[in-house]
């Protein structure tokens, strides 16, 4: 029989507008001004992700791709090695492009799981539950739409099975450096022991190949970043100007972080509905993101201090990312 099966649960109430008004209006009042990477991916953003992704300068896709795709086989069967029975767990799925020939291989094995993609965009996740029952025939998909932790949460009420969770992308970039064995303590949690979960690193390299990944010739994350602004204008019917602002990514080769700002142009103020005014100083930045890059130690470390045991490396061949296995001790 070939009857995929598709459900989606969507956290009660993702991302009210409420919510998003709120983070929006504590950034942009607080003091340097800062917004919420996460707030990126609506359906504007999502399409404009994919095409940073097939943008020629951003090469972490294609380094993942190059793990995921060639040594699919050594990465299953490395979790086979662990247990046969399990779910998977994605976080922040996105298109599953890396991800699928995981899947791929899981199923030419016969492994019987269930993949879980959970992401922040609901559209991603209709988009999963359509696409891949067509890619997969037969693979058993069921879409989380919400933040990481609520969805694992629920997803306890789903599945007692051991997990293989998937945090690719180096998504893990977008916390900051003093936060992330928190962050990693507190996905522990959620996780039952000798659960695997595989983390995608982007690793540090020269400086001027991660800079230009985020300034792309394109202007492709100018207007990604811009976009967080147009849905606030669309969502809080506020009124950004976006010619008034630039983009402007910086790079420091110490610390590792790539940082993303939006840079206003000249004084000026920015009307959030009905709500009140944002002022703005000439050459004052709102900070959008952080793409941290790291050192294989560092990962490991991380690991360590968060109670996981690195288990095994996967490099693309040209060692410019990580895509690192560990399990829960
Ligand atoms: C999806 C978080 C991995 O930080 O490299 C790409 C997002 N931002 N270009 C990254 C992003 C600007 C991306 N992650």
């Amino acid at each position: 029989m070939n009857c995929p099966t598709a459900t989606t649960t969507t956290h009660s109430e993702p991302l009210t507008t409420d919510e998003f008004f709120h983070d929006v209006w504590r950034g942009l009042t607080a003091s340097p001004k800062y917004l919420q990477s996460k707030y990126f991916y609506d359906e504007v953003g999502d399409g404009i992700f994919q095409e940073i992704m097939a943008c020629p300068e951003y090469y972490l896709t294609n380094c993942e791709l190059d793990v995921f795709s060639n040594k699919r086989n050594e990465l299953a069967n490395t979790l086979l090695s662990y247990f046969r029975d399990f779910d998977v767990v994605e976080l922040g799925a996105g298109d599953a492009s890396k991800s699928i020939h995981l899947l791929d291989a899981l199923m030419k094995h016969e492994v019987d799981f269930t993949y879980y993609p959970i992401d922040i965009s609901k559209n991603i996740i209709t988009y999963l539950d359509k696409k891949l029952p067509a890619a997969l025939p037969g693979i058993k998909i069921h879409g989380l739409n919400g933040d990481y932790f609520d969805m694992l949460e629920e997803l306890k009420e789903i599945s007692t099975r051991n997990k293989v969770v998937l945090f690719l992308g180096s998504s893990i970039g977008n916390i900051q450096l003093e936060n992330t064995v928190d962050f990693l303590k507190e996905l522990k949690s959620h996780l039952l022991p000798g659960d695997l979960i595989l983390t995608g690193f982007d690793l540090k390299k020269d400086p001027s190949v991660i800079l230009a990944a985020y300034n792309d010739a394109g202007g492709i994350t100018r207007r990604f970043n811009m976009n967080l602004l147009q849905r606030i204008n669309n969502t809080l019917d506020a009124d950004f100007d976006l010619s008034q602002f630039a983009h402007r990514p910086v790079y420091n080769e110490q610390t590792g972080a790539c940082r993303s700002y939006l840079e206003s142009l000249k004084t000026q103020r920015v009307r959030i509905g009905e709500v009140g005014w944002i002022h703005f100083k000439e050459g004052e930045q709102i900070f959008m993101e952080i793409s941290q890059k790291y050192t294989v130690q560092q990962t490991d470390e991380f690991a360590l201090a968060a109670g996981f045991t690195p288990v095994r490396h996967f490099y693309d061949s040209k060692r410019w990312f990580l895509d690192s296995l560990w399990q829960c001790g």
